[in-house]
C-alpha cells in the first residue's frame, strides 16, 4: 500500500498578500514577505485506495487536534488534490488525512500550512509512483501549492520567503530563530474568508496606490532586516497591516476583523513600546488576532508580554528554537 505523511508549517506575512488578479490562480497584485511558523504544523498522510474517488478524513493522533473542515473545505482541498494529480498524470485515488498541531478552534489561519502538507504530500507520493523532472522542484511545487492557497507558497520556505508572482523563493536575511506570540483574543470562525477579502478590498478608494505602498514597503522591509534596523521594521510591518485593515473598512461592502479586544491589545503593546522603545514586531492577518515576533535576544521582552496577555487572554506563545539560555 502506497502511504506517505508529510508536514509543512503555517506562516505569517509582514508584507501582505492582499488582492489577487481574478481567474489567475491566486496571483497576487503585490509582492509578500513572510516568516515561517515552524511550530504551527499541518500533517497530511496520503494513501492510495482502490477505485471510488478522493475522500478527505480527520487524520487522528494523539498529538494532533480535531478539526473539523467544512463540506466546502473538503471539497476546495480535494480539488487541489486533483489539479496536482493532472499535473503529474496520476489517476488513481486517494484517501487524504489532515489535522493541524494547533487548536482550530483559535482563529489561526490553516490554509497556508494544510495547502504547502498537501502539495508535499502529493509530490512525494507522486513522484514514487510517476516521476516527472521537476517533481522536486520547490518553485515548482511552491507554483502549485500557491494555486490552491496563495498564502501557502510561502510556507515551502524557511525561515523567511518572499513572494512576488508565479512562486515564493526563501530570502536569506540576518534574523532568525524569532519568538513568536499569538494573543488570541476572537476564537470564533471569520465571517469574510480571506479569498473573499482579497475581492472586496479591490472596491475600497484606497485600493488605489495599495500596490506601490505594498512595494514599496516590501523593499524598505527587506533593507530593514537586512541591515539590523529593528525600529525601522517594526514601524513599516505597523503601517503595512493597519494598511490591509484600513482597506477591509473602506470595501464596499465594508467589514473588520478587529475588535475592541484587537485594539486594546495593539494600545498596549504600543506603550510598552513607547516606554521601553524596544519591542516585537506586530502584525495581525485577516483576523482579530494579534502576533508578535520578538528577536531572539528578546527573550525577557517575550516573557513579560506573555505575562501580561494570558491574565485576559488565550496566548500561544513559541520560543526561537535556537534562544539562548540564560
Ligand atoms: C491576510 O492565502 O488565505 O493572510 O489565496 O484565497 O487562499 P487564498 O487566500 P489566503 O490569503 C491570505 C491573506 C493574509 C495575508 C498573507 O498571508 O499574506
Amino acid at each position: 500500500m502506497n502511504q506517505v505523511l508529510v508536514s509543512a508549517p503555517s506562516n505569517i506575512a509582514l508584507i501582505k498578500y492582499m488582492g489577487k488578479i481574478e481567474g489567475s490562480g491566486n496571483k497576487p497584485t503585490n509582492g509578500s514577505l513572510s516568516y515561517t511558523l515552524e511550530n504551527l504544523r499541518t500533517f497530511v498522510r496520503l494513501t492510495e485506495i482502490e477505485g471510488g474517488k478522493d475522500q478527505w478524513k480527520l487524520l487522528v493522533r494523539e498529538d494532533l487536534e480535531k478539526m473539523d473542515l467544512s463540506e466546502k473545505g473538503q471539497q476546495r482541498f480535494l480539488k487541489h488534490l486533483q489539479n496536482l494529480k493532472d499535473k503529474w498524470g496520476v489517476t488513481k485515488n486517494f484517501l487524504v488525512e489532515s489535522a493541524n498541531n494547533f487548536p482550530s478552534d483559535c482563529g489561526l489561519a490553516s490554509s497556508a500550512s494544510s495547502f504547502a502538507a498537501l502539495t508535499l504530500a502529493a509530490a512525494q507520493m507522486f513522484q514514487k509512483i510517476h516521476p516527472q523532472p521537476w517533481g522536486e522542484d520547490k518553485k515548482v511545487l511552491s507554483e502549485l501549492s500557491r494555486q490552491g492557497s496563495g498564502s501557502s507558497c510561502r510556507s515551502l520556505f524557511s525561515p523567511w520567503a518572499i513572494w512576488l508572482h508565479e512562486y515564493a523563493e526563501p530570502m536569506n536575511l540576518p534574523i532568525k530563530d524569532m519568538h513568536h506570540i499569538v494573543v488570541v483574543v476572537e476564537d470564533s470562525k471569520k465571517e469574510v474568508s480571506s479569498s473573499e477579502a482579497h475581492k472586496l478590498v479591490t472596491t475600497s478608494p484606497r485600493f488605489e496606490g495599495r500596490v506601490e505602498r505594498a512595494e514599496i514597503r516590501l523593499k524598505d522591509l527587506s533593507q530593514a532586516l537586512q541591515f539590523d534596523d529593528w525600529h525601522m521594521a517594526r514601524q513599516i510591518v505597523w503601517d503595512e497591516f493597519i494598511d490591509m485593515h484600513r482597506l477591509f473598512e473602506t470595501s464596499t461592502p465594508s467589514f473588520s476583523y478587529m475588535t475592541d479586544a484587537s485594539k486594546k491589545v495593539l494600545e498596549e503593546c504600543q506603550k510598552l513600546w513607547n516606554k521601553w522603545q524596544d519591542g516585537p514586531l506586530v502584525t495581525m492577518d485577516a483576523g482579530a488576532n494579534v502576533h508578535m515576533l520578538f528577536r531572539n535576544d528578546q527573550k525577557k521582552s517575550f516573557e513579560t508580554y506573555r505575562e501580561l496577555f494570558k491574565n485576559e487572554f488565550k496566548v500561544l506563545a513559541f520560543e526561537g528554537v535556537k534562544s539562548d539560555v540564560h
